[in-house]
Order: structure tokens, then C-alpha cells, then sequence
């Protein structure tokens, strides 16, 4: 697509042409013409002068007067190709080429009228392939016609002089032909130059970057526009903000209900209490150890907070069951992490922790729920917080059985290293639990400890 720039060259350019070359051709031809005019009129009055004076000379057979006044005139200006004064029987007697004397006037090759002025006459001829302009005018004496007056102008000056004005108009036109390239491309960035800043200016609100105003230049239809996009611009950013800070609002609040749910499924089983909050604790200093940035520990201790939020759908009767759980009933608790990442689902800032929940029940040998995702196939976060939450389910005290020590849970959590959970992770939780003082791991142990 062509910019306004090209278009106005486009448009500007073939006008100003046109205009120029119409305008060259016509000063050329009305030059060409007055050059023209201008070498007749200088013919005419040479021939004239010529038989004006060779009449007394003629009748009175004067030769050297005669010889003199052709020579004297032929040398008088360069493009004068020769003068001749013939008698009434058509014989040269006097000739600016001294061998032409006394021959027969021979009649040009080609002639063609050009005009009459009083009693001389100018033609267009060609002497032995070379073209003139010859005037001629009869020589009067006394009234009586006493001979021929003929000189001849060669076409070489009308055409060095009709050159000489062609170089010279075709100079100024090209000199205004680069101006006019240079008006329109001064003109074209007077008016992109603007809109090329409105543009970028638009991109920069559209793509949520920095606005910076656009300096407003002149107080033309532009400029006005440029003040009035500015105010716009300020108005939508303060939107934007007004928004952002709504929606910043909206969030933090659903983030907290979300933390209230998670924390409230826990608090409904006293003796998962905490659980969530043990998990993200274990779950970042795991992760801590294998390298995670400050941003990835944040994220990770979000999502164990938020990993049994599903919980808020499993009814108490088999939440709170103190005996062994039914098949339906284990099918209906296993729906929690689908539910948890559907809830979580809802607000835009949490929709990274979905995949992430839904996958904390998954196994590393691909026989976990909901989706039956192995190894690679579960994020990262979703296989420590499958270690962990086990980890931290052995260690807590159930009405039906007493939590295993740290140590003791390690060893129960080896035998499922390579099925249920990951190889790696599970050495390095197996290296942290061993490396951790002793008070310090009795700290993750359940409340009931
Ligand atoms: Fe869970």
C-alpha cells in the first residue's frame, strides 16, 4: 500500500512534468520562431543593401566595384555562404567566390518559398547537398531592372542559435523539475512527518507501552489533531489505570477467597489442618535446592496453596470419612484436582496454577488422575507437590494411625520412586529430609505431632 508520501509524489510529480514540458515546448517554438524571423529579416536586409548598391556599378559595368561589394559583404558576418550580382541575362558578374564570375546562375536543387518581403524573396534551398537560406532581390536602376541581387545564409547559425535556447530551456526546466521534487517531499513530511507520530503514538496505546505525548507543531488541522489525540490518549490511560486498578482489585480479592477456601478445606479435617500451607513450605525449600528463581518459588508456593481447592465440592460425609472410602467415593474425591483447576480457571491471574493442580494427583509412570500424564507430560510443580502432599500426609497423625517420622516417610516414599513419583525429585527430597537437622524436619510433621 502507498503511503501519502508516495501518493503525492505520484500525483504532484507528472502534474508539475506536464506543466514544465508544455510550458519548454512552447517557449522553444515561440524562440525558434523569433531566430528565424530574426535571420530573415537580416537576409532581406542584406539583399536590399546589396542591390541597392550594385545598381549604378551594374549599368555602368564597374566589375571592381561590383567584385568589391561582394567580397566586402560575403567577409562582413560568418554565416554568409556568398553573394552574387548577376545581369538580366541570368550571368554572374560579381560573386563573393571569385570562381563563380561569369558563369550562368545555376538554379538550387531544391527551394521552397519562405516568404516575400516587398520585392525580395526568401527560400529554403540546398546547394550541392548543403541547405541555406537564400534571398533574392532584383537590382533597379533608374527604374529599369538591371540585374539580380542573390545572398545566402547558411542554415547552420538558426541552428546552432535554436540549439543554444533548446540546452537553455531544457536546464531551467530540469532545475524546476528538481524543485518541485524537493517541494513535494518537503511537503509530503510536513504532512507524514505528523501523522507518522500519530501513528506511532497509536501503536504505543494499542500495545500497552509507554505513551509518550505527541509534540504538537503549528496550529494548523494537524496540530489539532495532534492536541486532540493527546487528550484522548491521556483520558484512555486513565482509564486504563482506573480499570487495571479495579481489576488488580478483583483478583486480589478472589486470590484471598481462594486462599480462604483452601485454607477452610483444611481447617474442616482437623487433622489436615495446615496441610496446604506445610506443603508450600516444603514444596519451596525443595525447589529452593534444585535451582528455582525467586519468580518460579512464587508461583510454586501459589500453587500448593491453591492444590486442593477442588476439596470445596467433595462432600464432608466422604471428606471427613474416617473409614475406608467406597469405590464411588473414591471416584468422587479423586475429582478434585479437575475441580480445583476448573475454579481456579475463572480468574485470569490464577489460569497459570490450572494446569498445575489438575496434574498434583498425576503419576510419574502414567497411572495417576485425571489425564494419565507421565514423566515430562506433568509440569515440574505438579510432581514436587505430589511428592510433598504425600510426604506431609505420612507425617501427620490420623485418628486411624500415627504419623511416620520424617525418616520413616522418606523410606515409604522410596519404594514408589520411579512409579508414583519422579526419580529426581525423589532423591532430592530423600537428600534434603537427611541433610535437615532434626528439629527442623519435626517442624513438617503434621499438627498432631
Ligand atoms: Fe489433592
Amino acid at each position: 500500500m502507498p503511503g501519502i508520501r508516495a501518493k503525492l509524489l505520484g500525483f504532484l510529480l507528472p502534474l508539475v512534468f506536464i506543466l514544465v514540458a508544455t510550458v519548454a515546448a512552447a517557449v522553444m517554438r515561440i524562440t525558434d520562431a523569433a531566430i528565424q524571423r530574426d535571420l530573415l529579416q537580416r537576409g532581406v536586409a542584406i539583399s536590399r543593401i546589396v542591390a541597392f548598391s550594385a545598381g549604378y556599378s551594374l549599368l555602368s559595368g564597374d566589375r571592381l566595384a561590383l567584385d568589391s561589394l561582394a567580397a566586402e559583404t560575403g567577409k562582413s558576418s560568418s554565416d554568409i555562404e556568398f553573394v552574387a550580382v548577376r545581369d538580366t541575362g541570368n550571368i554572374i558578374v560579381a560573386h563573393s567566390r571569385v570562381e563563380e564570375r561569369g558563369k550562368t546562375y545555376d538554379s538550387p536543387d531544391r527551394s521552397s518559398l519562405l516568404g516575400s518581403f516587398l520585392e525580395t524573396r526568401a527560400d529554403e534551398v540546398s546547394r550541392e547537398g548543403h541547405s541555406m537560406f537564400e534571398f533574392t532581390t532584383p537590382v533597379i536602376f533608374a527604374g529599369k531592372r538591371v540585374g539580380t541581387a542573390s545572398v545566402a545564409l547558411s542554415q547552420e547559425s538558426l541552428l546552432l542559435a535554436q540549439r543554444g535556447v533548446e540546452r537553455s530551456v531544457l536546464i531551467t526546466a530540469s532545475i524546476i523539475l528538481g524543485i518541485a521534487l524537493l517541494g513535494t517531499l518537503a511537503l509530503a513530511s510536513l504532512i507524514t512527518t505528523p501523522v507518522k507520530k500519530l501513528s506511532a503514538g497509536v501503536n504505543e496505546l494499542a500495545g500497552g507501552q509507554t505513551f509518550h505525548p505527541i509534540p504538537v507543531r503549528g496550529r494548523d488541522e494537524l496540530g489539532d489533531l495532534t492536541r486532540n489525540f493527546n487528550r484522548m490518549a491521556e483520558t484512555i490511560i486513565a482509564q486504563q489505570d482506573r480499570l487495571s486498578g479495579y481489576a488488580k482489585d478483583l483478583e486480589e480479592a478472589y486470590v484471598g477467597m481462594v486462599r480462604v477456601i483452601a485454607a477452610s478445606i483444611d481447617a474442616r479435617d482437623p487433622y489436615t489442618l495446615g496441610h496446604s500451607t506445610r506443603v508450600a513450605r516444603i514444596s519451596c525449600q525443595l525447589g529452593r535446592r534444585l535451582g528455582f528463581s525467586e519468580e518460579e518459588l512464587e508461583h510454586l508456593d501459589k500453587a500448593c496453596l491453591f492444590h486442593d481447592v477442588g476439596k470445596i465440592r467433595t462432600p464432608d460425609d466422604i471428606l471427613l470419612k474416617k473409614q475406608s472410602l467406597t469405590q464411588h467415593e473414591y471416584v468422587e474425591i479423586r475429582t478434585h484436582a479437575a475441580d480445583g483447576a476448573e475454579i481456579l480457571n475463572m480468574a485470569p491471574s490464577l489460569k497459570r496454577y490450572v494446569p498445575v493442580v489438575r496434574a498434583h494427583h498425576e503419576w510419574y509412570d502414567g497411572n495417576g488422575y485425571p489425564d494419565g500424564k507421565r514423566d515430562s507430560e506433568i509440569p515440574v510443580h505438579a510432581q514436587i507437590i505430589a511428592l510433598v502432599d504425600a510426604f506431609d500426609a505420612m507425617t501427620s497423625t490420623r485418628p486411624y494411625r500415627k504419623g511416620l517420622s520424617p525418616a520413616e516417610a522418606v523410606e515409604e516414599i522410596l519404594r514408589f520412586r520411579g512409579t508414583q513419583f519422579s526419580p529426581m525429585l525423589t532423591d532430592a527430597l530423600v537428600e534434603m529430609v537427611k541433610e535437615m537437622p532434626q528439629q527442623e524436619t519435626a517442624e513438617w510433621k503434621g499438627m498432631a505431632l
